[in-house]
């Protein structure tokens, strides 16, 4: 007897770029992917400036007819049809945005970086808990087919102890050799009010590559907390535009490098010639694609292989009636409707106290660099009545 799909109502929050990727991706058929116990359903979209704003971004996503478009983040987490707020505001606004649904009883997928800084992520955290609400870190990468292929080669000793890995994820994009930049002083990528910055934008994603090999993994009695040694290069707005970190596991003998960059490209070619993470172990090496937000391929270099290379690939599943659009932001969708389907607070794939131990290395890499952030972006305080960064305030 086939058991009934599980759907799962989502509002999101902010029409910006992320927004539209991750909304196109969430009206896809889960079928396409070969999903069956969860579907979703786009209730509302919210715009913090006005609602036509919301209106145009469902018109633009081809989303349903019914679907509600609001001109505040308030009325959108007071929805009582939505169960989830997909939070897709800048990393600054994400504190208080996260609190500002949570607070309304919603479950919440809030993007990467979680916050500006651990602190927040704790306090967030919580929260969550506090309020049995599910919260999760968007993490896409985490919940893709391959990262999860990876992970298991790695705990089944395909290529022996690791005892290194090499992360970057780095994009050539502030400045062409002209000098001319690509980016406005005012853009989230670069502005300190907005939490700019290489690290907190791109390398996360260098370091959760680090740390589904080198702690995700461990059983929970012996995950360690990594020291860290980080230096970085400042561009004139006060971000990071260079940020290279050691981290070192002492209990298990391991180091890791993680680099971002948005002066230099991890692979300048694009066509796969460099790869993105090196996984190191003593019977070999998996070497996983460029970029690595959603690597295509990872290969297999084996220290008894005789120079053999063993390339498996990897695309996510599109939906033709859609025009043939899937990105795989739908993983983690799916990971979140079945998660809340199950009662469950948090997801074993992206757990929060990873969530939290990956912000204390961002922490520490920010702060031996010298980054400040503004104090109304990394405080922990949060008032019910007067929320912030809701392009209302
Ligand atoms: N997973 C990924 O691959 C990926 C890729 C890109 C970005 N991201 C993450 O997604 C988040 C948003 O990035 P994005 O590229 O979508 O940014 P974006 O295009 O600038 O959109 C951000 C949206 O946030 C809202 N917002 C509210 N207050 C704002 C303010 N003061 N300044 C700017 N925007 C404000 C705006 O929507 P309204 O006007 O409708 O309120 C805006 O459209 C970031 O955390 C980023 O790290 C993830």
């Amino acid at each position: 007897m086939a058991t009934e799909s599980f759907t799962l109502r989502w509002g999101i929050l902010a029409t910006g770029f992320i927004a539209e990727m991750f909304t196109r991706d969430l009206l896809t058929n889960t079928a396409s992917r070969e999903v069956t116990d969860v579907t979703h359903k786009l209730v509302a979209v919210a715009s913090s400036k006005e609602a036509q704003k919301a209106s145009d971004f469902i018109k633009k996503v081809d989303g349903p007819a019914e679907a509600k478009a609001y001109g505040s983040y308030a009325e959108l987490v007071n929805d009582p049809d939505v169960d989830i707020i997909y939070v897709a505001t800048p990393h600054s606004h994400h504190f208080q945005n996260t609190m500002l649904a949570l607070h309304a009883g919603k479950h919440v997928l809030c993007e990467k970086a979680l916050t500006v800084t651990a602190d927040q992520a704790r306090r967030l955290v919580e929260t969550a808990r506090e309020k049995n609400l599910f919260l999760m870190e968007a993490v896409w990468t985490r919940h893709q087919p391959l990262s999860k292929k990876v992970r298991e080669l790695v705990a089944a000793g395909e290529i022996g102890p690791v005892s290194r890995v090499f992360a970057d994820i780095s994009f050539n994009n502030l400045a062409g050799e002209d000098g001319k930049l690509y980016h406005a002083d005012s853009s989230r990528s670069v502005n300190l009010d907005l939490a700019g910055g290489a690290l907190l934008d791109l390398g996360v994603y260098a370091l959760t590559w680090v740390f589904q090999v080198l702690y995700h993994i461990q059983p929970e009695a012996d995950k360690e907390k990594p020291e860290v040694v980080a230096a970085l290069n400042k561009y004139h707005t006060g971000s990071d535009d260079s940020t290279a970190i050691i981290l070192r596991f002492p209990k298990h003998n391991t180091l890791a490098v993680a680099t971002t960059s948005m002066r230099t490209a991890t692979d300048p070619s694009d066509k796969g010639l460099v790869p993105a993470v090196r996984i190191q172990g003593a019977k070999g090496e998996i070497q996983v694609g460029n970029p690595a937000f959603r690597p295509d391929d990872y290969r297999i270099i084996r220290k008894d292989g005789g120079g053999e290379v063993e390339t498996v690939k990897y695309s996510p599943p599109v939906d033709d009636a859609r025009g043939g659009w899937g990105q795989g932001f739908y993983w983690q969708a799916d990971e979140a409707a079945r998660c809340i389907r199950d009662g469950k607070i948090e997801s074993s794939v992206m757990p929060l106290d990873e969530s939290i131990a990956i912000m204390e290395v961002v922490d520490a890499a920010l702060q031996q660099g010298g980054v400040a952030y503004p104090d109304h972006i990394t405080s922990t305080e949060y008032d019910p009545q007067n929320p912030l960064n809701t392009g209302k305030a």
